[in-house]
């Protein structure tokens, strides 16, 4: 990695971890996950919707098979080349765009936007992650609706454990992860192992709790903001597997 330069920003990460992020079964529980999401959100056919951190588009592809005008915006150009090459497949159309969260923004543009798979909370200064969500705040119009779903800092103190290894895909995964400042921030030591080769990364997340977010949603304009605990609209308690926020513009 080039020196200054931090993990989220490395495309080297990202090709490494792509098979152990997306495996085929994330792709399979897709489409189930944006059924779910589209109700949380209250869509409507054939709405502008942005997924904001694309990945490879294992959502935007199905917000498209559903006939959504789907924006899918990822700063990973090797990801965006994969939701290409499988839109053409399957003979979908929807708009790529290669941009970085802390700069997208399309005042008005969107009914519905989504922000999934813990694709935030990854920039050293606070101040980008409240401009990441101002800039959803602008895009989304009047009435608009905003999901997002993370692993958040009650989460993550129920099952925390210090180190863990699993296998996905033919890849040998072994993490450890430390908490920093005050549970302020994860920083997690990866280790990838396939057949021979062994790579090593050191990721850090903000985590947040689901009153930080939602009180930063709102501070960034939003009217509402409501905490979930899965994707079925479930109460955000101790049986929570994730965080899934829920914001309204007025
Ligand atoms: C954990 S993946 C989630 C991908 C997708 N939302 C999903 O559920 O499959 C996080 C994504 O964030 C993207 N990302 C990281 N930093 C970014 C940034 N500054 N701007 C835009 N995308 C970013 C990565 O390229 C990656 O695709």
């Amino acid at each position: 990695m080039a020196k200054g330069k931090r993990w989220h920003d490395d495309d080297r990460f990202w090709r490494v971890i792509a098979p152990v992020l997306f495996p085929p079964e994330r792709w399979e529980s897709a489409p189930e996950e944006v059924a779910k999401v589209l109700r949380l959100l209250e869509a409507r056919e054939g709405e502008a919707v942005l997924d904001l951190a694309c990945g490879p588009g294992r959502h935007a592809l199905e917000l498209a098979r559903r006939g959504f005008r789907v924006t899918a915006v990822d700063r990973t150009a090797a990801y965006l080349e994969e939701a290409e090459r499988r839109a053409r497949e399957k003979n979908l159309s929807l708009e790529l765009v290669r941009e970085d969260m802390r700069t997208f923004r399309r005042p008005e543009a969107f009914h519905r936007a989504i922000n999934l798979y813990t694709s935030f909370g990854y920039f050293e200064e606070a101040a980008d992650d409240e401009r990441v969500l101002r800039n959803v705040y602008d895009s989304l119009q009047p009435g608009g609706t905003f999901a997002m779903h993370l692993m958040a800092k009650e989460v993550l103190a129920r099952i925390f454990q210090k180190r863990l290894w699993r296998e996905v895909d033919g890849h040998l995964i072994l993490e450890e992860g430390t908490i920093k400042d005050g549970w302020r921030w994860i920083e997690t030591r990866w280790i990838v192992l396939k057949e021979e080769k062994v790579e090593e990364f050191k990721i850090s997340h903000r985590l947040y709790s689901a009153a930080e977010l939602v009180d930063l949603l709102l501070r960034c304009g939003f009217a509402a903001a409501s905490p979930y605990g899965n994707f079925d609209g479930g109460a955000y308690d101790e049986t929570a597997d994730r965080l899934v926020v829920v914001a309204r513009k007025e």
